[in-house]
């Protein structure tokens, strides 16, 4: 486990606030009290089939499944025989209701101009762009790679995919050429949707010039269609770019929603592991569907009248799954803004929540960290009496931040859902039921239902209260992974070969006397910066590919706003000497070769890296330097000098 783990569980281990939900939230809350929550959780693990079927018959199914559940382990199929269409019921659905006049999403361009698209309005666009994918040849099973910003016309893009049955492979904007490129290819994208650029900090995020650069590398990829957004010239290249408005003035807006198998392709979302080579997780219809409405009912308890925002990037599953799907399944009022969220001052989420009277507000630890830091003013100087429910996501969040937030956020009105999830479990596994779930700062506390957690050391045995150990889910659930896309060892080694007959989190985590669980951190070689998930494989594998760098070891080390920050040990090749300029080169390289987000923080250059006589590199010696403490033993360490070496250019 890393460095900072220690630290944390520390910490943690002297946490004893409790919150109980407020009486008036409770009253109104769809889960009332534990007694409500155990009683229906015990149902869910003793009678999953009456459970999960009551709930996912609140669906649309064209047919209704046969069995819901087929488990050959480590291969699920629920909802098996059932037929529907995801689409459908994130918008047909409500048409037929009064919600077909109201706002499905309202959305604010960070320039500050403002849309809201009624379901009615999103339906049609969603209909007319299904028709111009089906133009462009694109068929069922199909893959579609999504490079663009936080626009509508991303989720009018993800949602057509859906409807016609194609599989949507959302790229995060941030992402470089490269790291697009990979994902074109690994996937066999046929087509690309992108738009000129994206408006952040003032600045344009030139997505269609990397999508070009991308393009040059992605042999699968046969066209592209450009949204106009910026307005700011691109080049298009005859007969391959297409302007997303051109298509769309002539393409009818009636298209049936295709009916697929509930086990049918959803989408691919790639993801950090502990190779240098991106996963491509797969998610499929039914189980997914079923999931992440379940759990947006229950953990938000969103209802008509919340104005629903969740400030992720639809890049990232959270985004998939709670702006895009689990709400509009659930016919909710989704806000969402593009830009970032101290542009042009720090208090502009603050100002949306009070524009839009933001009712429900869903974040990640980093943000409230960064809020914290640039003070308090920038949150009080706004109206935020029409926030009810908080949620955090993405990391450990420290005790300190969640008392900020519930403070002076919530004006200790509001109850905190902490949400424990990843992107291969689809949808929120471990947490609070905001009426009925005391809280604990800085616990995710206990599984939603279906879900069977357990604490357990490499053999899969369980371990007592406060023991440290690894989260496994011992139990499939409706919305888990189905794959790595066109990698089933990956898949079988990385999550079901690792204890027996249990799905391996990655995380290290305990569970208290109350069995209230508190995640501790990744166990393996996967980093957390402001919650996004990077590999330390991957970004060693930039770092090589620099002209410069001979060998390299990354590390993460604790930061105050990040939560981990990105240490870099490189060695150079002989001809190279060390410079601060020659780091600053490293660092941009990794930019470009990955994104932004994996930027190593420091790059710190040595003559050898610290290994064992069996070759290993000792990454807990190095991320105990690289967090400035004092290496532990070191007996093991081939070359004592290099050690030396190292702290005397850290002095
Ligand atoms: C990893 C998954 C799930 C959407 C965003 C991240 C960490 C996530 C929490 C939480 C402590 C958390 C874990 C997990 N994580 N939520 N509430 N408390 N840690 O998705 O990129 O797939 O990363 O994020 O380490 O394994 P992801």
């Amino acid at each position: 486990m890393s460095g900072s783990v220690g630290d944390r569980i520390a910490s943690l281990l002297q946490e004893k606030r409790v919150f109980t939900p407020p009486a008036s939230f409770s009253a109104q809350a769809r889960i009332k009290s534990m007694d409500e929550y155990r009683r229906l959780y015990r149902e869910s693990i003793e009678d999953p089939d009456s459970f999960w079927s009551r709930h996912a018959e609140e669906l649309h199914w064209f047919k209704k499944w046969d069995k819901v559940l087929e488990w050959e382990e480590p291969y699920a199929k629920w909802f098996v025989g059932g037929e529907t269409n995801i689409c459908y019921n994130c918008l047909d659905r409500h048409l037929s209701t009064w919600r077909r006049n109201k706002a499905a999403i309202i959305w604010e361009g960070e320039p500050g101009e403002s849309r809201t698209l009624r379901y009615l309005d999103l339906h049609r666009e969603v209909c007319r762009f299904a028709n111009v994918l089906k133009s462009l040849g694109i068929q069922k099973g199909d893959r579609v790679s999504i490079f663009m910003g936080m626009v509508p016309e991303l989720v009018v893009a993800v949602l057509a995919c859906a409807r016609i049955g194609a599989v949507h492979s959302v790229v995060f904007g941030g992402f470089s050429a490269e790291a697009l490129a990979d994902r074109n290819n690994d996937a066999g994208a046929k087509l690309l949707i992108t738009q000129d650029g994206g408006w952040r900090r003032g600045k344009i995020i030139p997505l269609k010039e990397t999508a070009d650069a991308a393009l040059e590398k992605s042999p699968t990829v046969e066209k592209c269609v450009v949204l106009r957004r910026t307005g700011h010239e691109v080049p298009m290249r005859e007969g391959r770019d297409f302007w997303w408005h051109e298509l769309m003035e002539g393409a009818s807006d009636k298209c049936e929603a295709e009916v697929v198998d509930s086990e049918h392709m959803l989408y691919l979302l790639y993801t950090s592991g502990t190779t240098g080579k991106p996963k491509g997780v797969i998610h499929t219809t039914g189980g997914y569907m079923v999931g992440t409405y379940v759990t947006t009912k229950y953990v938000f308890d969103v209802r008509d009248e919340d104005t629903y925002w969740c400030t992720a990037d639809i890049g990232w599953v959270t985004g998939h799954s709670y702006i895009v799907y689990g709400p509009l399944a659930n016919g909710a009022t989704v806000v969402m803004y593009e830009g970032a969220p101290n542009w042009p001052d720090p208090g502009r989420f603050w100002q949306i929540v009070e524009k839009y009277r933001v009712s429900i507000f869903y974040t990640a630890p980093t943000a409230i960290r960064a809020f914290i830091k640039w003070g308090d003013e920038w949150v009080t100087k706004y109206d935020l009496s029409s926030l009810r429910l908080l949620g955090t996501v993405g990391e450990p969040i420290n005790p300190e931040a969640w008392m900020w937030y519930h403070t002076v956020v919530g004006k200790e009105r509001c109850p905190i859902v902490d949400t424990w999830w990843q992107t291969e479990t689809g949808a929120i596994m471990i947490t609070p039921l905001p009426g009925a779930t005391p809280t604990k700062p800085g616990s995710a506390t206990l599984p939603f239902f279906g879900v069977v957690p357990d604490i357990v050391d490499r053999e899969g045995n369980s371990l007592g209260p406060n023991e440290g150990g690894y989260l496994v889910i011992r139990r499939p659930w409706p919305s888990m992974l189905r794959g790595i896309y066109g990698d089933p060892e990956r898949y079988e080694k990385q999550y079901w070969g690792q204890v027996p007959h249990c799905y391996f989190t990655g995380d290290g985590a305990r569970r208290d006397e109350d069995g209230y669980y508190w995640i501790m951190g990744r166990v393996d070689d996967v980093l957390n910066v402001s919650g996004h998930r990077l590999s330390t494989m991957e970004i060693e594998s930039a770092l090589v590919a620099h002209p410069a760098v001979a060998e390299a070891a990354v590390v993460g080390r604790p930061d105050e706003i990040k939560g981990e920050a990105v240490v870099a040990f490189v060695t150079l090749k002989g001809e190279y000497q060390p410079s601060s300029e020659l780091a600053d080169e490293i660092r941009k390289f990794v930019r470009q070769q990955i994104g932004a987000h994996a930027q190593p923080d420091d790059v710190r250059f040595a003559e050898a890296l610290p290994k064992t006589r069996s070759g290993k590199i000792m990454r807990r010696l190095l991320r105990d330097l690289a967090a400035g403490r004092p290496p532990g033993d070191m007996t093991t360490l081939e070359d004592f000098s290099v050690l030396e070496r190292l702290r005397q250019s850290e002095e």
